[in-house]
């Protein structure tokens, strides 16, 4: 599943940290992948660089084999593939190579067939890139976070219209499994207004869960924990817990519907 938007700042590495520890905790076996340069997902799964020692970038551009570079987390269900700032070069470095926007979806495919885990999450990076598209080509599903403010839908139809051409072009059985709605605040109206405004554009493509503003996400990267393990009765964890149960429901419905 990528988690894509090529604004930056919505909540994207903050929902792959906390969904995927949420799935872990309701017993699903989860790899984190880190696509962003920025290394966020890797420094706030406690992975600092001195840690990194394969990454992203070795799998996509050494052919280094994927298994070998994942490294555990605190949590037993969470493996991660950590960047590092190299992963930028990515772009330039494979130049028109054939099979460029194929690089993660190949590298991938070991996973597939083993079966070590029953959820992959890709961190996107905030740009429509071949990071990104790579991210698309490989994954099954597209989770959208959007963030309650007043330019939400700006940008949207961009990514959904990315979406649809890797569909056409590289990855037809791609799906969107959601829109989540991020840093909701129920004391201010336009977010709510903005929420309306989304629920009306895109219908059932939006999860119940709504995910709130909350300090305890915001302060748990810095202790390289996910919210959950950092203050797992606080609100936000709370949400990540209930948008994992959404999104497997939905996998779970839309694996019968292909079936
Ligand atoms: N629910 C939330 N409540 C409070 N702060 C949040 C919440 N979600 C994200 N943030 C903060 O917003 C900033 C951007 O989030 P991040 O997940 O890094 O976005 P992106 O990966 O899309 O750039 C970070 O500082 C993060 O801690
Ligand atoms: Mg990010």
């Amino acid at each position: 599943m990528a988690i894509a938007n090529q604004k930056g700042g919505v909540g994207k590495t903050t929902t792959a940290i906390n969904l995927g520890t949420a799935l872990s905790a309701v017993g699903e076996k989860v790899l984190l992948i880190d696509s962003d340069p920025q290394g966020n997902a890797s420094t706030g799964l406690g992975a600092p660089r001195r840690l990194r020692v394969k990454t992203l970038y070795d799998v996509l551009m050494e052919n280094f084999p994927i298994q070998a570079a994942t490294m555990r987390t605190a949590l037993p269900g969470l493996d991660l593939l950590p960047a590092e700032a190299d992963l930028s070069g990515v772009e330039l470095e494979l130049g028109q190579t054939a099979r460029r926007a194929f690089r993660l979806r190949d590298a991938l495919e070991p996973l597939r067939a083993g079966g070590a885990y029953s959820y992959v999450l890709i961190d996107c990076p905030p740009s429509l890139n071949l990071l990104t598209l790579n991210a698309m080509t490989a994954a099954d599903a597209v989770l959208v976070p959007l963030q309650c403010e007043f330019f939400a839908l700006e940008g949207l139809t961009q990514l959904l219209r990315t979406v649809d051409l890797v569909r056409g072009a590289l990855n037809p059985a791609l799906q969107i499994q959601g829109v989540v709605l991020t840093m909701y605040d129920r004391r201010n109206s336009l977010s709510a207004q903005v929420a309306r405004d989304v629920r009306e554009n895109l219908g059932e493509t939006v999860y119940q869960t709504m995910i709130p503003r909350n300090v305890r996400v915001s302060e748990a990267p810095s202790f390289g924990k996910p919210v959950l393990i950092y203050d797992l009765k606080c609100a936000g964890s709370e949400a990540y817990m209930k948008l994992a149960r959404e999104v497997v429901g939905r996998e779970r419905a839309q694996r019968a519907a292909r079936a």
